[in-house]
């Protein structure tokens, strides 16, 4: 089998812990170049991986590498820009989440997917987890019935990524706590429920912890002359179109016991919880209730490479169906949208727009 190039944009933390890591493993890629646009940074990290190429601007590295597939790996605010170039020059493009900081900048990428017929992947590493595969294929059995209510969260007692980093500072991060942790957890009990239309979101959002730099998460560094003007905990709800709710509990720092990240789900015929990455399944058996925890069989490889076998996979053959696709992104970037229209104004805001895509 043909190899396929690769290539990577933005040579930090997450690149270096899950993107090469991942794409390394499989026998059919081949690692083309690195970019960054600290070139030292790129080429630190092309030469810790063997890679024989590093850049420090995207476009060169298109254009001159032509590779089939790229991670965007970038602080947010790049996501959607960089994605569309590359698509626009014939590149698949594996998008770290969020897909954008707006939803317009989302539509615009989707777009340009429709009109390149290439492929965009959102790195929802939490859809892949052999948790989650599982509960979603029991929920799709129709195990839990109805789903009428859920909880999704992921709060932190001191977990701010690098006060007065991008992270903190909104033209570059697009938002907080919301953003960050509520791209995985948002999207994986949407994602678990069938992608169930969001009727409206009442939110509320709050900065406590700014000035409080105990309040990092251990290993990140935060730079006390940096800007922070976004969120350190956002408290909502989704009024979800079929009459079920979906609550939302999401902090990088607060004053709580422990950091606990978690999707609840009760339905008509059964529940299930996935807190800290352990699975419970409730139900009913011959008149009794009945806790069920599967003891699932890891495969180390496979949960290494699940996300990324999946992408070029998908890049090989169009007609499989991909499990975290470009109109996902846009869905969260309206919920985020709303959201923060609700904490601003105060009350509940309506979704902008239904969302036709196919779920
Ligand atoms: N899926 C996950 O679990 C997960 C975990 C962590 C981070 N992330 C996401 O990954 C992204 C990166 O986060 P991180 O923690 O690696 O951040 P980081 O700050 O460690 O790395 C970002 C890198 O992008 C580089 N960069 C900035 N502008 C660039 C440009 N124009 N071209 C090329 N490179 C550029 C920076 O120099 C930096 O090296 C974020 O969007 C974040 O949300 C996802």
């Amino acid at each position: 089998m043909d190899k396929l190039k690769y290539a990577l944009i933005g040579a930090g933390g997450n690149a270096e812990y899950k993107h090469i890591q991942g794409y390394k493993q499989l026998h059919d890629i081949e690692v083309v170049a690195i970019c960054d646009i600290d070139g030292s940074k790129a080429a630190a990290m092309a030469a810790r991986h063997n890679v024989p190429n590093a850049y420090d601007d995207y476009r060169d590295m298109i254009e001159t590498e032509r590779p089939d597939i790229v991670s965007v790996v970038t602080p947010n605010f790049l996501h959607a820009e960089i994605t569309e170039y590359a698509l626009l020059h014939g590149v698949n493009v594996h998008c770290e989440k969020p897909l954008s900081i707006h939803a317009e900048e989302a539509k615009r990428v989707v777009a340009a997917k429709n009109r390149s017929g290439k492929q965009v992947m959102i790195g929802l590493n939490n859809r892949f987890t052999n948790e989650a595969v599982y509960l979603k294929k029991w929920i799709d059995d129709g195990k839990l019935g109805d789903i009428y209510s859920a909880k999704a969260g992921w709060v932190r007692r001191s977990g701010i990524p690098g006060s007065g980093t991008w992270f903190t500072d909104r033209a570059r991060s697009g938002g907080g706590v919301l953003i960050d942790l509520g791209s995985h957890y948002i999207d994986l009990a949407l994602y678990l429920m069938g992608m169930p239309q969001v009727a409206y979101a009442a939110g509320r959002i709050h900065r406590n912890f700014m000035q409080n730099g105990t309040r990092n998460r251990h290993g990140y560094i935060g730079n006390e002359n940096g800007v922070f003007n976004v969120e350190d905990a956002a408290h909502g709800y989704l009024g979800l179109e079929n009459g079920a709710s979906l609550a939302l509990d999401f902090s990088w720092a607060a004053n709580i016991e422990e950091e606990r990240f978690y999707v609840e789900l009760m339905g008509t015929e059964g529940g299930a919880s996935l807190v800290n990455g352990t699975l419970k399944l409730f139900g009913e058996h011959n008149g009794v209730c009945l806790d069920l925890t599967p003891k699932l069989n890891l495969n180390p490889y496979l949960q290494l490479t699940g996300e990324f076998r999946h992408f070029v996979d998908c890049v090989r053959d169009a007609d499989q169906r991909l499990i975290a696709p470009a109109e996902h992104g846009l869905y969260f970037a309206e919920i985020v949208d709303a959201f923060y229209e609700s904490a601003r104004t105060g009350f509940p805001a309506a979704l902008a727009e239904r969302n036709l895509f196919s779920r």
